[in-house]
């Protein structure tokens, strides 16, 4: 059962409406104000209604409102005057101050009993709906907050598609220049000095996976300044001679920087690879700018690049048996490609020379 609080200075008021509401209620009865607030103090939360005189000594009703709105009670509890013949502006006054209903004297049963159920229910349902819209807007909130997320992430993997974009292009720049030195070379000594390109955007996994590696947060700046080698093409060569000349026409070219060169031919690796790798600077003109973006380049060898494949099949292997005889392997191949490229140069140069 709800508990009923009653604050009636009267006693025959207050034994009456004790009566009138006990089969339904449990019923406290205080004699004035001042009590009133000390039971609203001790046990507000567990008041269903108030039933409030107005004129009472020791605070009176306006004084226990006053007080209940301070506290904010008034919004837990709803309170109905018990009133004798208070003039309408005091009513209005009441409302205004949030109180819920009227129960006039004199007192008749059903209509006290009514007018307390139905602002106990009517209450509650306030409550519930003010609880349910403050969920609703918790909700909306958190969704917001996903969607702002989401937006982010959008924003970013549109800034990522852009990046790769102009590193594409990138890729379209080098590799047109190259294909026209291939056809002004070939015009003049009837011969192709590269084989064929291939070329490859790094993938968003390893660009990823090089960043958490370099233990950098993953951002397009860093993408920018840290990775070389986002945009890759390999040239392949016939001859040793052809990479060193395509090499200087390109780096001759006045708005190609060269940020970077690592000659494995000159000086081998260890396990025997051998190429010649040039970072790039390369300017990419897009609708509104002209950017300069990083390509890696490598030439090799067609000989060498059949080695550099096989070899590269050794980094995925684990566990290998005999990896220290593979590797050994690899380097006397290595070598002998080495000396089988600059005889092939050799023999082409004789038959070049004999021309004549
Ligand atoms: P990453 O390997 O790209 O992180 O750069 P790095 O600082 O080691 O630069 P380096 O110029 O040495 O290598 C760049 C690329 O050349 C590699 O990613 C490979 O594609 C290729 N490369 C370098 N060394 C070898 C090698 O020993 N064997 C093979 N098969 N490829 C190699
Ligand atoms: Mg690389």
């Amino acid at each position: 059962m709800q508990k009923i609080l009653i604050v009636e200075d009267a006693k025959m008021n207050r034994e009456l409406l004790r009566e009138i509401l006990e089969t339904d209620y449990i019923v406290e009865a205080v004699e004035n104000g001042e009590q009133a607030l000390q039971v609203l103090q001790d046990q507000h939360d567990g008041i269903a209604a108030l039933l409030l005189d107005l004129q009472m000594p020791k605070a009176d009703g306006f004084t226990v409102i006053a007080k209940m709105r301070e506290n904010g009670w008034m919004d837990r509890i709803p309170v109905l005057i018990i009133s004798g013949e208070d003039s309408v502006e005091i009513e209005n006054k009441c409302f205004e101050l949030g109180v819920s209903d009227f129960i006039h004297k004199p007192f008749v049963d059903s209509i006290v009993k009514n007018r307390v159920r139905n602002t106990i229910e009517l209450f509650n349902c306030k409550n519930q709906l003010e609880k349910q819209i403050e969920k609703q807007s918790e909700t909306l909130k958190k969704q917001e907050q996903i969607i702002k997320i989401q937006a982010e992430q959008i924003s970013t993997a549109e800034a990522f598609n852009k990046l790769m974009m102009e590193y594409r292009c990138a890729i379209m720049e080098v590799e047109t220049r190259l294909n026209v030195l291939n056809a002004m070379f070939s015009e003049e000594y009837k011969r192709n000095p590269f084989e064929s390109i291939k070329s490859r955007l790094k993938k968003p996994k390893s660009i990823y996976k090089k960043l958490v590696k370099k233990e950098l947060p993953v951002t397009i700046e860093n993408i920018k300044e840290t990775i070389a080698d986002v945009a890759g093409l390999r040239v392949i060569c016939s001859f040793p001679d052809d990479i060193y000349r395509l090499a200087e026409l390109l780096l001759k070219q006045d708005d190609i920087i060269l940020l970077k060169e690592k000659d494995y031919i000159k000086t081998p690796k260890s396990n025997g690879y051998r190429s010649l790798h040039l970072i790039l600077s390369v300017p990419v003109f897009l609708p509104n700018e002209k950017k300069y973006m990083k390509v890696e380049v490598q030439f090799r060898t067609i000989a060498m690049d059949f080695w550099a494949s096989l070899e590269h099949k050794l980094k995925y292997k684990k566990d290998i048996d005999n990896m220290e005889e593979i590797e050994k392997q690899l380097k006397v191949c290595a070598d002998s490609i080495e000396a089988l490229d600059y005889q092939m140069q050799e023999i082409r140069d004789k038959i070049d020379a004999s021309n004549h």
